[in-house]
Formats: structure tokens, sequence, C-alpha cells
């Protein structure tokens, strides 16, 4: 069934009060929901309530048993009379059985909630969509030795302790959230989990007491998640002035979890991995990640549950705007610039892939089959940066102003993209008319730069045009209003020519002309990534070297160097051989250059991707590719190696420190490593070696395992076995022992990843042990795309299996199946074939039906 943006109604009744009264067991949960219910239609519409997987065991109307209610589909259909009632139902759920991990389910004893997008229909029956805002009262009643934790939304109330005579001491809370909120918000969680707390104290005064709940073995790995929250909280009151609305603030990590983290209000559930850290175990970068999703999930607090969606087709409403926001408060904790360019490598292998392929949507979609497939890269970070060119275009002061009135005129309601935008135009007086494409207009923009000038301190003349390509369902495409930041600079002085502009794009062509150019001009465009196209300009090897030199955005050097490699592996990929030495200058050049800082050298002297090298081909040749990109990394090791050698000999003090400088040193020193081994230097794989027995850090052990695992020195199995028993009973590092193999560069990864889905710790029962081999191989593009199809058929099979535990994981490790269209006849035979074959098998998700089903249309 296609649910349509254009047949949204408002809801029949609204359901302003509501109490929930869990008899939690995780074999069998009662649960009790008591609704007052107001009609909110035309008379004589029932009540309809959603429901999954459960059946009434009564339905009482004002106290009164009924009997004339139905069941349509999974829908309760209760025929009401009158303005407003009061319904009670009853029903009874499993949690142990829940594999999906949605609704009520048990992750290693613990008895949690996940209720985004619609799995609070399967814990008892409610009008299941965001538009239907009510007040909570929560009981549950558990065992007190299994579950001596007891936390729901909102602010505790009463607890007791209970003796109805059946064995064991019972216990009950009560929790009660003043904030009206739909029902995908709503959250509880039941189990003997130990508290790190700490306290923030509001702007305006308030004592937030804030508890980081886990198991009492983690305990010791939740300061910096701590930390994060606090630095979030201030944050959000400095930059955006939100401030915090409850007494508490819970956070609770679980180890089985669909995704990153959910911001149900009060009471935060995250995957363990974006909450558990110390220096033995987690990585810089997912230090980086813990403290980003804890502020994501704060800042819903404002962007989210204060105001949320009227129907999830407005989505990115809420997602795009917090990941704005994230991205915002993560730029002011270390390097901006390098931030950025961490986003912007994110849009480009997630969501550029998806724009140009088969499950191209547009930000605000007009038609879905099952809501969890839209929680993409699409809508959370295409979503962003939407909102960072309106941030563009406005300039700060206004932006603010508008993002204030949008808080101020929709706090408590459930609205629309449409609100958001109209605020900012309000506030700002900018028209956004045109701009609103964005939200409706699928497919990533290409814009095409031509800059000419006249000898002789002349004019320049810069000629840019538009395309927007067609998407599946949209032929035609209407031109976009594009915000590029550019400037000219000096080709013999190195000086820039003008000052900064913004250009705003909005016909299919325009000519911008300079006059009194004195110098030969080198255009630098679309800095800080302004807009999120992609240009195609006639710039030389020698203008983008000169630009990775000179130009006074980092960002844009750092792009400069990223096209003059892309250039050169395109050319090597399609030709054989290339030029490589405009590439090596100009790594050089940046290595030796002293005013820059370790981490943004890192991200510079980082070959493109073989996937964003693959996006560059009209017909992706893997194999060709992946020589390519060797036989230039090759090159650069080589002739660069001394230098490597000095980088990596500059290692940060230790003990570990995560902090931006300590942090850039690292990633620095670790991307020398890679160059050392990809030189051949016989003393390569002892270092890294060396490396992972010394290093008192995860970053460099994962770094100095990655490097081995890409290898084939005998130190490779004796590290990897090391790594493995040394973390054997950690599923999180675990994870890292499986990607680092499912991502290897060896010519026999898939078949050690067939053999590895065999592992005894390997499961597909947990998400993230599912991502960490299946999805990270669905990455690998050369290991995925082995010519025989061995790589399809694998992926194939898993994703069966796992559908049928967990439909919503499966679905979301489909697509790099469906870029058939992408590869040559043969690959694009054996992809399809297995396409059809998910498509053909009995029972299938609605999840994983529609994601196959999209991608066999192509
Ligand atoms: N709202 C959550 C977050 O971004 C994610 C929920 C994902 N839900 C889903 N069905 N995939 O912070
Ligand atoms: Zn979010």
């Amino acid at each position: 069934m296609v649910i349509r943006r254009e047949d949204y109604r408002p809801p029949a009744w609204l359901v302003p009060e509501v109490r929930l009264d869990f008899d939690l067991d995780a074999a069998a949960t009662r649960v009790r929901a008591r609704l007052s219910v107001t009609r909110n239609g035309a008379d004589g519409e029932p009540l309809r309530l959603d429901g999954a997987g459960q059946v009434p065991l009564s339905v009482t109307v004002d106290g009164v048993a009924i009997d004339d209610w139905r069941l349509e589909g999974e829908q309760l259909v209760v025929p009401l009379a009158g303005a407003a009632h009061v319904v009670e139902t009853e029903v009874e759920i499993a949690p142990d059985h829940n594999t999906q991990l949605m609704g009520l389910y048990a992750s290693g004893g613990i008895l949690c909630t996940q209720c985004e997008a619609e799995g609070f229909r399967r814990i008892t029956y409610f009008p299941d969509r965001p538009d239907v805002l009510s007040r909570y009262t929560v009981r549950m009643t558990a065992d007190a030795a299994r579950y001596p934790v007891l936390l729901a939304n909102g602010d505790p109330g009463a607890t007791g302790t209970l003796d109805d005579g059946r064995p064991g001491i019972r216990h009950w809370a009560e929790w009660h959230d003043p904030f009206p909120k739909p029902s995908y918000l709503f959250a509880l969680v039941a189990g003997d989990l130990a508290v790190n707390r700490g306290s923030f104290t509001t702007r305006s005064g308030r004592a937030v007491e804030l508890g980081i709940w886990v198991r009492e073995a983690d305990l010791a790995r939740t300061d910096h998640a701590l930390d994060a929250l606090k630095t979030s909280m201030a944050w959000d009151e400095r930059v955006y002035g939100r401030e915090y609305d409850l007494d508490v603030f819970n956070i609770v990590a679980v180890d089985d979890f669909n995704f990153g983290a959910m911001e149900n209000k009060g009471l935060n559930i995250f995957n363990s991995r974006y909450i558990l850290a110390d220096p033995d175990t987690a990585t810089d970068y997912d230090y980086d990640g813990i403290a980003a999703v804890v502020a994501h999930e704060y800042f819903h607090n404002w962007s989210g549950n204060r105001i949320t969606c009227r129907d999830w087709f407005q989505l990115s409403l809420k997602e795009g705007f917090t990941v704005y926001r994230d991205q915002g408060f993560s730029a002011d904790q270390g390097s901006a610039a390098v931030k950025r360019i961490e986003d912007v490598r994110t849009l480009r292998a997630a969501q550029f892939p998806e724009d140009a392929g088969p499950l191209a949507h547009p930000v605000r979609p007009d038609a879905y089959q099952e809501i969890s497939n839209f929680y993409t890269a699409t809508i959370y970070n295409k979503g962003a940066e939407l909102i960072r060119m309106m941030a563009t275009m406005l300039g700060p002061v206004a932006f603010r102003a508008g993002t204030d009135l949008y808080f101020d005129r929709f706090d408590g309601t459930a609205a629309t993209c449409e609100d958001f935008v109209a605020c900012l135009e309000e506030a700002s007086g900018v028209d956004l008319t045109q701009f609103r494409r964005w939200y409706g207009q699928a497919g990533t923009p290409r814009v095409s730069a031509s800059l000419s000038h006249g000898a002789g301190g002349g004019r320049a003349t810069l000629r840019l045009a538009q395309r927007v390509p067609a998407t599946p369902g949209q032929p035609d495409k209407q031109p976009m209003v594009l915000p590029l930041r550019l400037r000219l600079f000096g080709a013999e002085t190195g000086r820039p020519l003008t000052d900064e502009q913004l250009v705003l794009l909005d016909q299919p062509a325009a000519t911008i002309v300079f006059e009194a150019v004195t110098e030969r001009p080198v255009l630098s465009i679309n800095r800080g990534f302004s807009a999120p196209v992609i240009v195609e300009s006639d710039r030389s090897a020698a203008d983008l070297a000169f630009l990775s030199a000179h130009d006074d955005d980092p960002f844009a050097r750092y792009e400069a160097m990223q096209q003059l490699m892309l250039d050169t592996l395109v050319a090597g990929a399609i030709e054989g051989s290339a030029d490589y030495d405009a590439v090596i200058d100009a790594v050089a050049n940046t290595l030796d250059d002293p005013d820059l800082d370790a981490a943004f050298v890192a991200e510079a002297v980082m070959l493109p991707s073989e996937a964003f090298v693959g996006d560059q081909l009209a017909v992706v040749d893997p194999d060709a590719i992946f020589r390519a990109r060797e036989a230039l990394r090759g090159d650069l090791a080589r002739r660069l190696e001394a230098r490597w050698r000095l980088a990596y000999d500059r290692a940060p003090a230790v003990p570990y420190v995560y902090s931006p400088d300590q942090k850039g040193r690292r990633r620095l020193r670790n991307v020398a490593l890679g160059y050392l081994a990809a030189s051949g230097a016989g003393d390569a794989a002892a270092l890294a070696f060396a490396q992972f027995g010394a290093a008192d850090n995860m970053t460099d052990r994962q770094a100095a395992l990655t490097t081995l695992v890409n290898g084939d020195a005998p130190e490779r199995d004796v590290a990897l076995a090391a790594f493995h028993d040394r973390y054997a009973g950690n599923g999180l590092v675990l994870d890292k022992w499986f990607q680092a193999q499912a991502l290897s560069a060896r010519d026999d990864t898939t078949d050690r990843v067939a053999a590895l889905a065999t592992h005894p710790a390997f499961t597909l029962a947990n998400p993230n042990r599912a991502r960490s081999l299946i999805g990270a191989f669905g990455a690998n593009q050369r290991a995925f795309h082995r010519a025989d199809g061995a790589g399809y058929r694998f992926l194939a099979d898993q994703l069966i299996a796992l559908d049928r535990l967990n439909p919503q994981t499966a679905a979301k490790l489909l697509p790099p199946l469906g870029r058939w269209r992408r590869f040559d006849a043969g690959r694009a035979a054996l992809m399809r074939a297995e396409l059809a074959r998910i498509v053909a098998v009995p029972g299938l998700s609605r999840d994983l039906f529609e994601q196959a089903s999209k991608s066999l249309e192509g």
C-alpha cells in the first residue's frame, strides 16, 4: 500500500490524556491503556486505533465493556457517538520474541522501547501518528530483583512495593510527562542499571538532574557522554536560545538497537556504541560520534519534541534541522574546517549515490510504502544542507531571528517543512519562493562553471549553468536556487583578485563579469560547499594544484586537492595510466606547509574512495578503479617516503587524550602509516605491528590492525587473533574486528567475509554486528562487485535471513545491490537476479520489498 502526502487529513479524534499501566515481564507483558478521546472531525466518524501484532483482550468505553468494536486489518475500530469519551483497552505482548526491535523489546535483560516511527502500535492500540499529542501518565510494575530501575518519559512520581501473592518482590513506579507528545516519543526502560549522575543548571535557574544509565560493568565508560550532554545543553542555550524544560534528563544505552539513538522526551535511548567510550576501546572517531549523537538527540528536545512533525512526509523538518544543529555543535568543539570536510565526505558517500539511484526521493517525499525506509541520508544530510543554504542566504542574525520565530510560533504543535521556511522568510524578508523547490525535487544538481579572461588587465567572464538530472517519477526539473560562494585568485601573484561573493544561481544559466582583472584569474567556487551540488569546471591540473596551495578557504583548498586527485584517478581508470606529478607536488607542498594543522593535512592528503571515483564514471569498473588507485597510492608513497616517515615520527604525547590537537596528530600519523605500507617499504608491516602492540589507545591500535589486514604480511593473522582474544567480551570492539576484515583491500576478502558470517561471534540478531560485517562488505566496492557475483549472492542470502528477524535493518543494507545501472551488463544481470530472488521470497517484509522492488525497476 502506498501512502501519499497529498492524502493528509487531520485526525478524526484527539487523545489529550493517556494513562498506561504496564505489568512488565519479558515473556508476557500486560498493557492497559486508558485514552481520553475528544472528537476533532465530523460526527459519525468512529475512533480508529492502530495496532500491530496483538489483539485486544478487552475494550471498554466510559467504564463499560463493549463488543461492537471490530478489526479492520490491524486497526481497532470503535464506533463512538458524541464528543468525548474514555476508551480503555488491554493487550498482552511478548518482549522476548520481539526481534524487530520496534515496540517493547528485551536487550541483554533490559526491557526497552523504540517507537519511532510506528512502533507504539506494537505496544498498545493508539492513533499512532505524529499529529496526535497527548499528556502521558505511565505506571510500570515489575519484578524488583530483575528490574530494579523503572524509567519513563517526563518526571518521576510515586513508587511502591507490592505484595500480590506472586513469587518474588514486585515493585512499581509512576512517571508523568507534562508536555503533550506524539506516541513515537513514548519510552520506558526496566532493568538492572547503574547510573552516572550529573547536573546542569539552565540559564533561567532550573536545576536538571542528568543520568546516563548502563550496565554496571559499563559505568566507567560513560563520562564522555555525560560531558557531551552538558556541553550540548549549554550550546543550545547560547546558539539557539533553547533551554531544557524538565527536572530530569535520562539516557539509557542498550546493545541491540536499529540505528544510532532516539530522542524520546526526557528519556533518550541509545545504541551503546554512541555512549560507551574509553581510550582502550573507542577511537577518536567514536568519541566524535558520541558527542555528535548525544548533541543531536538532546537538540531534538526543541527541534522534534516541543515542535514535532505533522506527518512523516515532514520528517526532515526535525531531522534535517537537527543534523544541521549537531553539525554546528561539533564544528564549535574543534576544527570547523575539518568538520565541514567530514560532513561533505559523508554526503558524497551516502547521499549523492542515493540521489543518483533507484531510491532517489525528495527531502520532502511524496509517497512511501514503509516509512522506516525514509530515514535516509537524503532526509537527514541533504535536509541539513537545505537548512545550511538558507542560513547562508539569510546571514546569521536573520537566520537566528527566523528560528526564534519558528520555535515561538509552533511550540506545542505538529508542524510542516513549509511552516519552517515561512518563518525564515517572514523574519528575514528574503524571498524563498523558488528555494522551496529543494524540498520537492530529488537529484543532485550539476553546475558547470567556465571562466575566461581577456589578456592584459581585461575583463573576466564566468559562465555558469545548472542542470538537475531526472530521478524516478520526476523526469523534468525546474531550475533551483543555488547559493555559490566564489572568489578569484591571481595565478601569478597567488593573491585574491576579488572579495568573496555569494552568487545565487536561480536560472538555467548566468554570466558574471569581473572588470579590471589584472592577471590570469583562477576560480574558487562553491567555497565551504555552500550548495550541495556537483561542480563541473574546466580548471586544469595546474590551477587545482595552485588552489590547493593558495586558496584562503580551507574547504576549497581541500576540494581543489580532491578534484585534482579525482581527475588523475579517473584518467588512470579509463586509460590504464596517468600523470601523477601534479598530485605528488601538491601533496608534498601540503605536507611541507608549516601553517596547516595536522587534522587538515590528514584530510587533504587522503585519496578519494574507490566508490567516489566510481561515481564519476559512466560505467563503474571496480577492478580498474582499484588498480588506478593503488598505482597512484604506491607512487605517492614511494616518491614522498621520506616525508611520510617524518610525519609518522611526529607522534602525539602519551597518555592518550581526546583533544582536537592530539586527534589531528594521530590521524595524520595513521595516514602516513597507510602510505608507508603502500610504499612497499620492507619495515612497514613491522612498524604497524609494533604500533599495534604498543598503542595505549584504540585509535592507533585499530589503524595498525587495518593496515595489517589490508596486506599479507605474517603479522596480519597474529594481530587479528590477538585483537579478537583481547576484546572477546566486548561486542562494540568485536564489531571493529569484523569491519576491518570486511573492508580489506585483499583479493580474498569476499570469501573471507562469507566465512566470517559463520564465526561464533557473528549474529544477525544484533544490528551493530550485522552492519559491521554485511554493511561494511556492501561498501567494499571491489570485493562486493567481484565479477563472478559471489558478493551479490552473499548479500542477498544474508538479507533474506535477516529480514525474518529484523526487516528494518535488512532493508537498510540493500542499497548497494540496487546500483546495477551503474555497472557493466554482466554485473548488472547478476545484481538484478539477486534482487529478483529477494522480491520473490514468500512473506517478505514490506520494508525489504519496497527497497528491492524499487531497485529492480531502477
Ligand atoms: N529520530 C531518531 C534520530 O534521528 C532516529 C529514529 C530512526 N527511526 C527509524 N525508524 N529508522 O535521532
Ligand atoms: Zn534525529
